[in-house]
């Protein structure tokens, strides 16, 4: 298939195992748009020093994420694939666009702000800066295009204004990229009490990983929060039911999800069945992801070819944009 001519590009902070919520509000995305577009998604492993100062896990998490991103359908033959760390390019146009971002509006970004205040020991420049990194991540292959979720839609709003920024002081270098997303897809995958988004940091028993072995599995949805059932034919669903509804929707079949969601208006839902029917479906699922994941996992040198063979890619795509940088900055 032609593809079409636009880049797209996405990252991903090696911080921990890949969940539901992920894989759902990403990884599928991504793995859809490797076949349509050309194709840039990488470990921000820089971008993790902001919040993990600790780097002694990085490179297992990395090893274990980019097993976890080829077995939920990266194709590294499709896409380009690689860590921000092999790409020296990336903190040199960091710099140059640091330049060009203002202390006051790096201060008012509410991610900075968030992290301010759940770690107010260490204050970081580099959390201050850090949507500059990111820009700097975006438009060193010139990307038009960036699948994120709604967290990130403020950060992809500084990048345009750098982009435009950079372009108007110096020279049209940067094409002004878009957020994006298959609006019609995006599902909300919430946590197992209902309470909020699926997350890395929430609770390990509130979050389905792509990792948990089947009974692990069965286990958390099993104890998933549920009630005694509606009252009333037709009610509103509570969160933490809408929820593992949700989920029935994206891993069982459409007749499955009609008979519980009849059960429910009809005020004869049993949520036992339901979970159980769930966690089965559910394992059905991730079980062939997982096994691909420990599988690639445990052939790290593999792992290592694939991340060369991304630099590679990558740095060629870096190394055009920087010589343009520097040519319109001035230094030859
Ligand atoms: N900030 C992103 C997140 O936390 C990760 C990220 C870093 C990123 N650089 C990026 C995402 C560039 C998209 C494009 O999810």
């Amino acid at each position: 298939m032609e593809k079409n001519k636009e880049i797209v590009l996405s990252g991903i902070r090696p911080t921990g195992f890949l969940h539901l919520g992920n894989y759902y509000g990403a990884l599928k995305n991504w793995a859809r748009m490797q076949n349509e577009y050309e194709c840039y998604f990488f470990i921000a492993d820089w971008h993790s020093l902001t919040t993990h100062a600790d780097t002694h896990g990085l490179r297992s998490l990395t090893i274990s994420l980019v097993s976890e991103l080829i077995a939920g359908g990266l194709d590294p033959h499709k896409c380009t694939i690689y860590a921000q760390s092999d790409i020296p390019e990336i903190p040199e146009l960091y710099m140059y666009l640091n330049m060009l971002a203002y202390k006051g509006e790096l201060e008012k970004t509410v991610t900075f702000k968030e992290k301010a205040r759940s770690q107010p020991d260490n204050v970081n420049a580099g959390l201050l800066t850090y949507p500059v990194l990111q820009a700097a991540d975006i438009l060193i292959h010139r990307a038009h295009l960036v699948p994120v979720g709604k967290d990130q839609e403020q950060h992809i709003e500084m990048t345009r204004n750098f982009a435009e920024r950079f372009n108007h002081r110096y020279g049209d270098v940067f094409p002004v990229p878009k957020a994006f997303s298959y609006s019609d897809d995006l599902v909300k995958i919430l946590s197992l009490d209902g309470t909020g988004k699926m997350s890395k940091s929430e609770q390990q028993m509130n979050t389905i990983y792509l990792r948990d072995d089947d009974d692990f599995i069965t286990k958390k949805i099993m104890k998933a929060k549920t009630d005694q059932g509606p009252a009333s034919e037709n009610s509103e669903k509570p969160d933490y039911i809408q929820g593992l509804f949700t989920l029935l929707s994206l891993v069982s079949t459409p007749e499955i999800l009609a008979k519980f969601e009849y059960d429910f208006n009809h005020c004869q839902i049993r949520y036992g069945d339901m979970k159980r029917q769930l966690a089965g479906d559910m394992i059905r699922f991730i079980q062939p992801i997982r096994e691909k994941a420990l599988a690639l996992e445990n052939d790290p040198a593999q792992i290592d070819a694939i991340l060369a063979m991304g630099a590679q890619k990558a740095r060629k795509s870096a190394a055009e944009t920087i010589l343009e940088v520097r040519r319109v900055l001035g230094f030859k």
